[in-house]
Order: C-alpha cells, then structure tokens, then sequence
C-alpha cells in the first residue's frame, strides 16, 4: 500500500538527505555563474585532495585514452572540461542517491545515473547545436540533477507500478506527475525542488527540477534552459534510458521550437552523438574506467 506524504513529511524526508560536499556544491555555484572564469574552478579543485586525486584518475584512465599521463590538474580540468568536473564531483557527493535502485519505477540501481547523464549530454548538445544563448556546461548540470526527486519518491512509490499504469491508460489527459501526485502526494518534480532549495542550488537549477516536464511554467528568464533539458530527457528516454516505468509517459511540449531552433535532422544526430558521448563519460564517472 503506497503511503501519502503531507508536506511537513515531505521536508522531513528531504531533510534527511545528506547535503551535497562543499566542493560540489562551489562547483554547482561557480559553474551557473556565465561570467565565471575557468581558473575558479581549478583553485577549487586544488583545495580538494581527494577531488584532485580522483580527477587526476579519470584523466588518465583507459577511458579517455591519452599517451601521456596528465600530471597538473589545472591540465587536467582544462583537458576533461568543466561539465566532467561537476558530474565528479556531484557522482562522488551523491552517488548513493543516483545509483540506488528505483523500486518505486521497477528500475534497476544505476538507472537514474545513466538517465541523468545521457539527459546531461543531450541537453548541452541541443544548447550547442541549436546556438541558444545559454551555458552549456549549465545545460549538462542541470540535466544531470533533473530527476533527482526520483530517490526521493521512489521509497513511497513501491508497489504502485499497475495503479499508475492504470490512471493513466484510463485518462489520457493524466501524464506520469499526475499519477505520482495522486499516489504519493507530491511528484518527482517537487520532491526534487525542495532537495534543491535545501541543497541551496542556484535558482536556474531549481527551475528546471520543478518545470522539466512542463516547461512553459517556468520564469520566462530560464525557459530556453528548461525546454533544453525538457528536450535533452526525451531524447535520453527516446534512447532507451529512461528509468523504468514512467518512461516515455510524459508529454513533449512542441512549443520547445519558440526557444530552441532545432529542427528534426538536428535532434537525430543528437542521439547519436549522445551514444558516443555515454560510453565514454560512463565508465569514467563509475571509476570502471580506473583500470589502467
Ligand atoms: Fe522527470
Ligand atoms: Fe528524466
């Protein structure tokens, strides 16, 4: 039997969840930021010994194939890009919330991982292809933290695959939220954003958690950022990366081509790219590309 939360034991919940490390939380920070520099980042990380360490790692690992080893972490960071430093440091900081089994979803551990990566890389390639005037390494970080409301609800979703299913083959107007709302109380969406303003995310972020499948509610300051994400999940879940049993029953808003100039042709070679992209990201975030 699916148990319904109030609000009060909503926050309870969230407030359980362990906060974010210092250094991936500057990171988040930094990164949102459009006028940031490069070098802020590298004086972060170099304060973080075991951040450096693990950066250091992954560079060199088989995964990204280098000849010679990279020994200076400023090399390092500018080498891997600031979005691979992020998904570190988020990966190493929450990891336990990514990679736990979604029973709520009947969704295997490691499936919100691969989602929220694959969303990441699609949401940067679309901001990149398209030429919208948004960060790209903001696009990857917002994708990457888009579901994260998902660990949280999952817990409370157990059992309730067949009602959900049900509510919404039986009105076609119900997408997944509606159902989760129904069931639990809350969706994952708003689960998430209460994570996000407890984790003290900037607001940007914020925005795409609570908004991500229905964009058109979100400031119009960050919608562009929104529908990139929004765009960047479809296309994870068009994929095959989706995370179990919501996937693919949520609506694609079509007024994405109002913010996004992105025609058909675009979006395909998009997941293409975003194939490639994922082999190699994956194995270096998981640390299974640490063996050489
Ligand atoms: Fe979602
Ligand atoms: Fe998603």
């Amino acid at each position: 039997m699916v148990k319904q939360l109030n609000q009060e034991e909503l926050q309870k919940v969230v407030n359980s969840v362990p906060m974010l490390s210092p250094s991936a939380s500057q990171l988040i920070q930094i990164t949102s930021q459009a006028d940031h520099d490069l070098m802020d980042v590298i004086d972060l990380v170099r304060t973080d010994a075991s951040l450096t360490a693990r950066v250091l790692k992954i560079v060199n690992s088989a995964a990204f194939g280098l000849i010679n080893t990279i020994t200076s972490i400023d090399r390092a960071i500018s080498y891997l890009g600031e979005r691979i430093i992020v998904g570190i440091a988020v990966g190493d900081s929450a990891g336990k919330l990514f990679e736990k089994e979604l029973s709520g979803y009947e969704s295997a551990g490691g499936d919100l991982w691969k989602h929220d990566l694959r969303t990441a890389i699609a949401a940067r390639e679309v901001v990149t292809q398209s030429g919208v005037d948004i960060s790209s390494e903001l696009a990857f970080t917002a994708g990457l933290l888009h579901d994260i409301g998902k660990s949280i609800i999952s817990d409370y979703l157990h059992g309730s695959v067949t009602d959900a299913v049900e509510m919404i083959t039986t009105d076609e107007d119900l997408d997944y939220l509606d159902a989760e709302e129904k069931l639990v109380g809350f969706d994952h969406t708003r689960a998430g954003y209460e994570l996000a303003r407890a984790w003290k995310l900037p607001e940007e972020l914020a925005e795409v958690i609570l908004h991500h499948h229905e964009p058109i509610n979100a400031k119009e300051e960050y919608r562009a950022l929104v529908y990139a994400v929004h765009l960047g999940d479809n296309i994870a879940m068009m994929g095959g990366f989706g995370t179990g049993s919501d996937s693919m029953r949520y609506k694609l808003d079509p007024e994405y081509t109002h913010y996004i100039n992105i025609g058909p042709k675009t979006l395909a070679s998009i997941m293409l790219n975003v194939d490639i992209e994922f082999e190699k990201l994956e194995s270096s975030f998981t640390g299974s590309g640490d063996e050489n």
